[in-house]
Formats: C-alpha cells, sequence, structure tokens
C-alpha cells in the first residue's frame, strides 16, 4: 500500500510517517516546503496525489496554533478550509482522503462524550476553520474518512505533557485549570489507528479517534506529575483565572465506540502511554 502523508513534519505526521515505514507500507512523506497545500497549481500538479502513485493520502497539515488564530483568522482559514478544497479538487477520482480533525468543532456544552452524530457549533476561529475543512471534504468526496482527535500530545512537537515536566523542573507551584474536561490522545496510539484505519479500507464517513479516558486538564497535570521525577505542588484553578483569546470547548469529551465497533482499537491506558512519554521527555531533558 502506497501512503502520502502531507503535515509529515508536524507532531502527528512524524510519529504516523514512522509507525507507517515500520508497519511495512511504502511512504511518501511530504512537508510544507515540499508541497504547501494552499498553492492550488502546486497541488493539481503533483503526481503523487494520482491513483497511480497512492492508495492514500493523510492529511496532518494544519493550522493548529488556536490563540494565534483569533488574531489572523484568514491564514487559519486558508490552511484548514481553503487547502482543504485544493486536496479535494484534486483528490475526485484519486487515492482515498484521511484527514485529522479535531473535538473544537464542539461548543462542549453536551454534558456526555460527543458522538459522531452529534451537532457541530465550534466556539473559535480554529475549529470553525477546521469544520470548514471537513464540510469541503464531505460534499466533494465520495469515500473519504475524517477522524476527529482531542488532546493530542507527542515527543515530537509542543505538547502538555512536554509542557508541564518543564514547569515541574523548576520547582515552583504548577497552576493547572480544573473546569475543562477532554480526551488525552497520544499520537502514537493515533498513528496506529490510522494504519489499522487504511488496512481495512474502512468504511467512509467521520469517527472520533481519540483515547479512552477521560480527564480534566488538572487531573491530567496530577497524572503527569506522578509518573515524573517532580516534587513541586500542584494547584487546580478555574479557566476565569486563565484567560486565553481563544474560546475553548469546556466538556469535549468524545466517545470512540463507533472507530472501535469497526475494528480500530489501538488505545492504551494514558498512564501507560505516559509512563513511556515522561521517561523519553526526561532522558532529553537530562532531568
Ligand atoms: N495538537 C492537538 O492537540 C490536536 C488536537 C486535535 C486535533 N489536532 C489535529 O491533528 C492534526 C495534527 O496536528 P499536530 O499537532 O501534529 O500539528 P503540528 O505539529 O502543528 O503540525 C502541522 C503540520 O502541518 C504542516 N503545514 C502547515 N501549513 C501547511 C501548508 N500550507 N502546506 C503543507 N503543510 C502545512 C506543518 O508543516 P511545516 O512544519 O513544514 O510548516 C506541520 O507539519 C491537525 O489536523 C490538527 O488540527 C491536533
Amino acid at each position: 500500500m502506497k501512503v502520502v502523508v502531507l503535515g509529515a513534519t508536524g507532531m502527528l505526521g512524524k510519529d504516523l510517517v514512522r509507525i507507517l515505514q515500520k508497519r511495512g507500507l511504502q511512504v511518501f512523506p511530504l512537508s510544507s516546503k515540499d508541497l504547501d497545500i494552499r498553492n492550488e497549481k502546486a497541488v493539481r500538479d503533483c503526481r503523487l496525489l494520482s491513483k497511480k502513485n497512492a492508495d492514500w493520502v493523510v492529511n496532518c497539515a494544519a493550522y493548529t496554533a488556536v490563540d494565534q488564530a483569533e488574531l489572523e483568522p484568514e491564514n487559519a482559514w486558508d490552511i484548514n478550509s481553503e487547502a482543504v478544497l485544493n486536496l479535494c479538487e484534486k483528490l475526485t477520482n484519486g487515492p482515498r482522503l484521511l484527514h485529522i480533525s479535531t473535538d473544537f468543532v464542539f461548543d462542549g456544552t453536551k454534558g456526555s462524550p460527543y458522538t459522531e452524530s452529534d451537532e457541530t457549533n465550534p466556539l473559535c476561529v480554529y475549529g470553525q476553520t477546521k469544520l470548514g475543512g471537513e464540510h469541503y471534504i464531505e460534499a466533494m468526496l465520495d469515500d473519504p474518512i475524517i477522524l476527529r482527535t482531542s488532546w493530542l500530545y507527542g515527543t515530537q512537537g509542543k505538547s502538555f505533557p512536554k509542557t508541564m515536566i518543564k514547569l515541574f523542573a523548576l520547582g515552583n507551584k504548577v497552576r493547572v485549570v480544573n473546569d475543562q474536561w477532554g480526551c488525552p490522545t497520544s499520537t502514537v496510539d493515533l498513528a496506529n489507528a490510522i494504519v489499522n484505519v487504511l488496512e481495512l479500507n474502512l468504511e467512509s464517513g467521520t469517527y472520533h479517534a481519540c483515547g479512552n479516558d477521560s480527564m480534566s486538564w488538572f487531573e491530567f497535570a496530577k497524572l503527569i506529575h506522578s509518573n515524573s521525577a517532580a516534587t513541586c505542588e500542584l494547584e487546580p484553578i478555574p479557566t476565569s483565572d486563565y484567560p486565553t483569546p481563544a474560546k475553548r470547548p469546556r466538556d469535549s469529551r468524545m466517545s470512540n465506540e463507533k472507530l472501535k465497533s469497526s475494528g480500530v482499537s489501538p488505545w492504551r491506558s494514558t498512564e501507560s502511554n505516559l509512563t513511556e512519554f515522561i521517561t523519553g521527555i526526561e532522558k532529553e531533558m537530562s532531568l
């Protein structure tokens, strides 16, 4: 199987390329330098994005700076919506598209885990632009897969556990929001889920692809703390004490039952993922 990975230099993209290679698939990793997906002509002319050269195109490319997007919404629209339109135009009658989306398409008011049929209502520019991308895909392609993930963390980029470990190392009290809930997702688990989806040639549609455990940011921080060498104090705080430019969903827990019942279930517990993750990070930081 031949797989093109867009956004191959990102946090998810790097782990995905590594795991696809390990699983013996033929991989063509593309960075934004290789192919800027905003460039309509470059996308149209890209020979790799053809049925002859690829069975699947996995789109991990995105504008992911959630707060910055409030200041430069056009840039977020260009990458998360309009560039996805370029891809859809190219991939009509081409290889299948697997696109990564987000829990931020929801407003977080449901009060229980979101399923794929729940209504979307993004609260911030990032969520709106990612939803725009989903809409183009649904309108234009016959057999796409959209995987919505959440609270992603991996060793290859900026992530909440990495930030926590760095803050813990300073030894001061760390204050963490305790009234926003979600499902932490390891990039390694998500990459394994993507490989399973490709191998199963899963039926087209939208699926929630997040870790099994749900928690608040504070609970997530406590788990990281207890699995690390940290000794500093942790303090739970309300969102109102940590204002951010982008409004985030209060409770964006998602149910991954649809994906699991389709035979895709690589999810390990957050604790076992963290044990491995933290050992790697602490070694890297020589703690
Ligand atoms: N991180 C999270 O917590 C989270 C949560 C939910 C969903 N997601 C979704 O998961 C996916 C992967 O996220 P991530 O955290 O791995 O993102 P990331 O680390 O920010 O990586 C984004 C990638 O997109 C590429 N890219 C940006 N603009 C591009 C362009 N114009 N043309 C081609 N490539 C471009 C970047 O390439 P360069 O580095 O070369 O610019 C980079 O490789 C995204 O769809 C994101 O929306 C993430």
